[in-house]
């Protein structure tokens, strides 16, 4: 097999160039970190989970007119996405209190927020992601004031739609972390939404029990990763009989490795 170049290794994710100019292939790792790599560990099967559950929400937002990067699903890990030049901010969208918010300003978490909040963290690991406001962002020319403009529109989209799409499903969107990349066209530019949407970077909480369905299983030892992300892919309708397809999926994956294809 003739082997990609990879141009980039993350804590989820490995980027390889892709089959056209423009293009990249991201493929999903079952690796996982937290507290900025402090905490490290494997989810067995994330990778193929989160691979599904991102091509299903970015085709969905796609179709209510959100430019994002998304172009196809190679397999089971890796997905074709266009590629964009990352604005190196993660835009955290919060709906309810949790997390570093609740930690920072003493707010319980699950306290419903009365709007919802936008946050902005500079992408430096070495800085642990620092949360920075627009003046910095203004002042070190990390996005343009247009640009933060649609960032700032495309992230209320994508939470007012996701809101639903989890609502419909019984589980309740808290917050989630979005990428932005720039699309260049020529001297052009233009800011699509970019990386993934997956359990790993939102908080989803079943309504009804309140049961964590995301990375906070990890984060916080509390067991069930995979069963948790499997959920969130049963119910977005995404493995066709219960429990039996994702299982299928998992072993055909693992037997797919043993044999190093
Ligand atoms: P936080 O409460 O730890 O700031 O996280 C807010 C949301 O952003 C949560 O859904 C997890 C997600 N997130 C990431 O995807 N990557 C990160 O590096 C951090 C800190 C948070």
């Amino acid at each position: 097999m003739v082997r990609r170049r990879q141009i980039y290794e993350g804590k989820a994710k490995i980027l390889y160039e892709g089959p056209e100019p423009g293009t990249i292939i991201q493929y999903f790792k079952d690796d996982a970190t937290a507290f900025n790599a402090q905490k490290k560990g494997t989810i067995n099967g994330k990778g193929v989970l989160n691979n599904r559950i991102s091509e299903h929400v970015f085709t969905l937002l796609s179709n209510i007119g959100v430019p994002t990067h998304f172009i196809r699903r190679l397999n089971m890990r890796e997905q074709l996405v266009r590629q964009v030049e990352i604005v190196p901010i993660e835009v955290v969208v919060r709906n309810v209190a949790a997390g570093s918010l609740s930690q920072r300003l003493g707010i319980e978490e699950g306290t419903q927020l009365p709007r919802t909040l936008i946050e902005y963290y500079y992408k430096d690991d070495a800085l642990g992601d620092p949360m920075i406001t627009e003046e910095h962002i203004a002042c070190f020319g990390w996005a343009s004031q247009e640009e933060m403009h649609d960032i700032a529109d495309m992230a209320i989209r994508v939470n007012d739609f996701m809101s639903g799409l989890f609502a419909g499903i019984g589980i309740r969107l808290v917050d989630f972390k979005l990428e932005f990349g720039r699309l260049w066209d020529g001297d052009y530019s233009r800011i699509i939404l970019a990386d993934e949407i997956s359990p790993d970077g939102c908080r989803l909480w079943d309504m009804v029990t309140g049961e964590k369905l995301d990375k906070d299983r990890f984060r916080r030892d509390l067991g069930g990763e995979v069963e948790a992300y499997q959920e969130v892919a049963r119910r977005l309708g995404l493995l066709m009989e219960e429990g039996a397809e994702v299982t299928t999926v998992l072993d055909l994956d693992k037997h797919r490795k043993k044999k190093g294809s």
